[in-house]
């Protein structure tokens, strides 16, 4: 028997508000399709009590957990080590214990690329330049991936035009400033005949939200066009580019990669992003 197999292991999710998370669902599936005896739960924990939760985490016998908004930035200082594709995405999404020692870590790049790789597969990220909306978080884990991955130039989109300049600032210490570049919000349809991969990063076109409108028509149709959002599953963006012939992507795939890496980390047993579970996990949206 492994030590992973001795005892009842438990992880969780630590958000404010935590809401509907997606995750306790999620984790619980591979829980149970394993056999392995833990839980995976929801840790409502406000800001100002992050610090406490965390650092009991090796007490309370929790093995790790994933951290949701807000704490994915403000975590930082409360662990041992954070490991450097964290620290360049500037958030951390999952916490692991071992030892008593707190290990940060980001799997929210490697889902985005993932998911990108399975549902577009013959699209190569040296082929040209690639087009995101967005400055938050969320933009941040694709540039760095579409970046590490050998984009020739990732050109940035935000309505608030200062805050896609402050990653360019932020990320001239890590790669060329040529490979990341700026665009005015109004230009950005003008600006997308040479693109070969749009992501919408933003929170629009979510439930709730309004939809993120874009004149296409300057788009080539051999361009992939990729959306985080995951409820709905399709987009108006997401419609509007699958009817006019392109590739399309939604963000369910992002959200099953990126826990992947983290059950593993926890729970020491590789788990299958399939469509058994991709279909139990959107029943709970
Ligand atoms: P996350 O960390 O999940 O990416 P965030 O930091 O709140 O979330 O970022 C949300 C993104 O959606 C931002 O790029 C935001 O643009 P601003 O920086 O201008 O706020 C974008 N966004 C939200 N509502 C928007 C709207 N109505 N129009 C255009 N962009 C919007």
């Amino acid at each position: 028997m492994t030590q992973h197999e001795s005892k009842h292991m438990q992880a969780g999710v630590v958000g404010w508000p935590i809401g509907h998370s997606l995750s306790p669902r999620l984790h619980g599936y591979w829980l149970r399709e394993h056999g392995i005896d833990g839980d995976y739960q929801a840790y409502a924990v406000k800001p100002e009590n992050l610090k406490d939760f965390i650092r009991s985490l090796p007490a309370q016998g929790i093995c790790g957990v994933n951290l949701t908004v807000p704490h994915k930035e403000l975590v930082f200082p409360f662990l041992n080590y954070i490991d450097d594709l964290a620290r360049k995405i500037g958030a951390v999404n999952f916490v692991r214990v071992e030892d008593d020692k707190l290990y940060g870590g980001n799997t929210d790049g490697y889902g985005f690329l993932t998911n990108l790789q399975e549902n577009a597969p013959t699209w190569r990220p040296t082929a040209g330049p690639v087009a995101i909306i967005g400055a938050g978080g969320a933009a941040r884990a694709a540039v760095v991936s579409l970046l590490e991955s050998g984009v020739p130039e990732v050109r940035l989109y935000n309505r608030t035009k200062s805050r896609a300049e402050k990653l360019g600032q932020i990320y001239a210490e890590y790669y060329d400033p040529a490979r990341l570049t700026v665009g005015d919000w109004v230009d950005l349809s003008s600006g997308l005949s040479d693109i070969t991969l749009l992501v919408n990063t933003t929170t629009l076109g979510m439930k709730g939200q309004p939809p993120l409108e874009i004149d296409l028509s300057r788009l080539p149709n051999t361009a992939v066009v990729y959306d985080i959002v995951y409820n709905p599953l399709e987009t108006d963006l997401l419609r509007a580019a699958r009817e006019r012939g392109n590739v399309i992507v939604d963000g369910l795939g992002m959200l099953l990669y990126q826990a992947a890496p983290a059950f593993e980390a926890w729970f020491g047993q590789k788990v299958k992003v399939d469509p058994a579970v991709r279909h139990y996990v959107l029943k709970g949206l």
